[in-house]
């Protein structure tokens, strides 16, 4: 028999990813997501292979019903956002840490065997050295750090005290198709590839030089489909990244060789929050996980040219 799986935030662009991948696999899916900055439009192609329920992460009974018989949860659903964080701390804290908190309470409810947690590299702020290791102290620089960090240890002390296995997964600057350009605190890469090819300049904060761990898209789902199986995982955090790092201003030059044109760019001041280079050690993942990790940045980017090309073609 199938299990039944539950993904929170299962209508955003990761965790739609997550949603085909594990409905291809034969797993009974529900998504719960309450739109505030999911799309139907992500789970389009899955619409019959799925149950989609509108709802809220802070509704415990909603989720009462929504877990009963889950097997496993991963658990996506945020706001995920440091500028949005910066303009409102507490709407950020009452999904990403009370909601986290709620998730985690409805899981041991309902017996729920396993949640993987969506954490977030905000959590090293700007750290002492590079690569970033999972024993570093976490110093988060953002309200928005601060509410996905306090999910992270929820979910250390709901395994600890709880019994409720619970894996964190710190995710990278994560990429690819779905990803909404559009939003006022779009993430960098659609907004940089949708710029490009409706010939606009893409705008850089600060000198273009910060660098970022990009991670394809694929590879968190693959980080998520073995975080949810793999023994010794349990109360324990890992960097889902690639393992190295790439300047925004590298990123142009790569769509730029792609396009077969340059790609040029308007500067502004950098914004409060922001760190200055990202980059994770993920042996961690590798040894305890199995995850490998597979697709480079720049192949990453290569299917995410194509997949918004596509989309700006298909009428
Ligand atoms: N994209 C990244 O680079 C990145 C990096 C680190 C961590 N994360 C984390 O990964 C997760 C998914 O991020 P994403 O990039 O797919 O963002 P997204 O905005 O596409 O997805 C988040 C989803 O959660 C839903 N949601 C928000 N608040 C909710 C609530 N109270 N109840 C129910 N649903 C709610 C939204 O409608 C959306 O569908 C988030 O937890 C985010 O913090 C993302």
């Amino acid at each position: 028999m199938s299990k039944k799986i539950v993904i929170t935030g299962g209508a955003g662009f990761i965790g739609s990813a997550l949603a085909r991948a594990l409905v291809a696999r034969g797993d009974d899916v529900s998504v719960l997501d309450n739109f505030s900055s999911g799309k139907r439009e992500n789970l389009q192609d899955l619409a019959s292979a799925l149950a989609v329920v509108e709802g809220d992460i802070l509704d415990a009974a909603l989720l009462d019903r929504v877990f009963a018989g889950a097997d496993t949860v991963f658990h996506e659903a945020a706001i995920p956002s440091v500028p949005r964080s910066l303009a409102a701390p507490l709407a950020s804290h009452t999904a990403n840490a009370t909601g986290t908190l709620n998730v985690l309470e409805a899981a041991r409810r309902r017996r729920v065997r396993r949640v993987v947690y969506a954490g977030s590299s905000s959590a090293y702020g700007e750290p002492p050295s590079l690569p970033v290791v999972e024993t570093m102290a976490p110093a988060p620089l953002s309200p928005y750090a601060v509410s996905k960090l306090a999910g992270e240890h929820y979910c250390r002390v709901y395994a600890r005290v709880f019994g409720v296995e619970a894996v964190i997964l710190r995710y990278f600057n994560v990429f690819g198709p779905r990803q909404d350009p559009t939003s006022q605190y779009a993430a960098v890469i659609p907004r940089f590839i949708t710029a490009a090819l409706d010939s606009r300049l893409p705008t850089v904060y600060g000198d273009g030089e910060q660098s970022r761990d990009f991670c394809f898209i694929d590879n968190v789902v693959e980080a998520n489909l073995r975080a949810a199986d793999a023994d010794a995982a349990s109360g324990k955090v890992f960097n889902i990244a690639c393992g190295s790092g790439t300047s925004l201003n590298r990123v142009l030059a790569l769509l730029g060789d792609a396009l077969g044109r340059p790609v040029a760019a308007h500067y502004e001041p950098s914004r409060p929050g922001d760190v200055r280079h990202s980059l994770a050690d993920i042996s961690q993942a590798k040894a305890v996980l199995g995850y490998t990790g597979a697709v480079s940045f720049p192949a990453g980017l290569t299917r995410t040219l194509a997949w918004f090309r596509q989309r700006t073609s298909t009428p």
